[in-house]
């Protein structure tokens, strides 16, 4: 069983369309598949309600207290997706990260972000797990927009420091859309959308 946490210490990154569209990508192939909710916001908890009975499931777990983390996993399980929690603090991001073989972080290119986002990668890769590889770190810039200068800047910037970005996702509303209704891209397969799916391919390839 593998297990991705979605996680960045600042919020409105792009976890929860994150790890909803991870979810929906490996339902797609016919892997059993949960989504857990380790944020006090629930957000995954509510679009799992919201998702169609005759799309592929996928499981909710409810993570969101300390004292649940880890709890409901079963052995028949072939991925959990963790959506992390706004905000980490050091303990909680010590025992989710316990939980996981795979850490996704979403950054975002606005200059504001900078710096948190650096402090929040030295501090996990600082931890006993991702230092000894059990858990390896996957970055991902999120909500890139064609007119962006500042994303080429932050991929530098990161690079320099240890932490290539692995994929671009673009900034579309449709995300938001598809969140609306408990679907993912990956539920389409229209031409049209199939640009904004293979964004996706380097982050899924590097997950399996
Ligand atoms: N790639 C994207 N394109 C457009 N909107 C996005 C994208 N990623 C996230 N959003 C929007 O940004 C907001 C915050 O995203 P969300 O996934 O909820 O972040 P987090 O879980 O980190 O707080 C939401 O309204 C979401 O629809
Ligand atoms: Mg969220």
């Amino acid at each position: 069983m593998k297990t991705i946490l979605v996680v960045n210490s600042k919020g409105g990154c792009g976890k929860t369309t994150l790890a909803t569209n991870l979810a929906v990508a490996f339902a797609r192939r016919g892997d059993a598949v949960a989504l857990a909710d380790a944020d006090r916001q629930k957000s995954s908890i509510a679009w799992v309600k919201r998702r169609d009975k005759s799309k592929p499931g996928i499981v909710s777990l409810n993570w969101s207290k300390v004292e649940n983390i880890g709890e409901d996993k079963n052995k028949d399980l072939d991925v959990i997706v963790i959506d992390g929690p706004g905000g980490l603090r050091s303990e909680l991001a010590k025992t989710l990260i316990a939980e996981a073989s795979e850490i996704v972080v979403p950054v975002l290119p606005s200059v504001f972000d900078w710096d948190a986002t650096f402090k929040f990668l030295d501090a996990i890769s600082e931890l006993k797990r991702v230092r000894k590889g059990k858990a390896e770190i996957h970055l991902v810039a999120n909500r890139v927009n064609r007119r962006s200068t500042q994303i080429a800047d932050l991929e530098d910037e990161l690079a320099k420091r240890g932490y290539p970005v692995l994929c671009r996702i673009a900034d579309r509303v449709v995300y938001a859309k598809h969140a609306a209704h408990g679907e993912g891209i990956f539920d389409f397969a229209d031409a049209s959308s199939r640009d904004m799916r293979s964004q996706w391919h380097t982050l899924l390839q590097a997950l399996d």
